[in-house]
């Protein structure tokens, strides 16, 4: 059975914007998908994460406490995506990529979050995808599609329909320095992605349609990222 890891940011799951409706619907769809293939959903913090980890810094907290923060956040986020998908989660949030693997049922979803401080959940994505032998990673991001600079920011801004590796390594590179986004995929997830070719599909995650064209490997209005 393929094996498909879906980073679902909190940006998308609690953006406080009739949540309830939408995980309902999220769970609908990935619980028909579930049947073909295995599903692994990576949950991030959004910005209740953001909130903690900028409250804790505040009060002098360390960058490991605070990435402690981010975890619990989105550890509380597939806690909530798994009452929303029901008995068609596996009922325990797995702290470790392995752990992840171990319990995998067929017909069933995995969902977790973080793991250890130091990275995103994108990166756990990416690790999870390389255990599993993921055959994509689907990113579920708030924005449409990746572009060449933060749209927001720089009219110029153009939009990428299919990208190789190498270009979103440089993309995620660029942001390090500000001049480009650096939103669209973790460094170090896009390193591990392009290390073991696993395809990434970057689409708006509260656009089922998308998600569910990327879920399948089907083109999408998304960025695609292969070779
Ligand atoms: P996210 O994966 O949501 O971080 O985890 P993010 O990419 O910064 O958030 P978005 O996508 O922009 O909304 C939230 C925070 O939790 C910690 C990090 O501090 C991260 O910023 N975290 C998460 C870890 O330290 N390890 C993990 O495995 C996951």
């Amino acid at each position: 059975m393929e094996n498909v890891v879906v980073s679902i940011g909190g940006s998308v799951i609690v953006p406080g914007n009739d949540d309830h409706l939408y995980l309902t619907a999220l769970a609908n769809l990935i619980a028909e998908l579930c049947e073909e293939r295995q599903v692994f959903l990576v949950c991030g913090g959004g910005k209740v994460a953001r909130y903690y980890i900028n409250t804790g810094r505040e009060l002098g907290a360390t960058v490991h406490e605070l990435d402690d923060l981010g975890i619990a956040v989105t550890r509380l986020n597939a806690g909530l995506v798994q009452l929303a998908l029901g008995d068609k989660a596996v009922r325990r949030v797995p702290h470790t990529v392995k752990d992840a693997k171990l319990i995998a049922q067929s017909g069933k979803v995995v969902v977790m979050g973080g793991t250890v401080p130091g990275h995103t959940t994108d990166a756990v994505s990416a690790m999870l995808a390389e255990e599993v032998h993921a055959i994509r990673i689907v990113n579920a991001t708030s924005v449409d599609a990746a572009y060449t600079a933060d749209p927001k920011k720089l009219k110029e801004a153009r939009r990428l329909h299919r990208i190789s590796f190498k270009e979103l390594h440089d993309l995620v590179n660029k942001g390090e320095h500000g001049a480009g986004p650096s939103g669209i995929f973790d460094r170090l997830g896009a390193d591990i992605a392009l290390k073991h070719r696993i395809p990434i599909y970057i689409v708006n995650g509260r656009n089922l349609e998308e998600l569910r064209k990327a879920i399948l490997g089907l083109d999408v209005e998304g960025t695609y990222v292969g070779d």
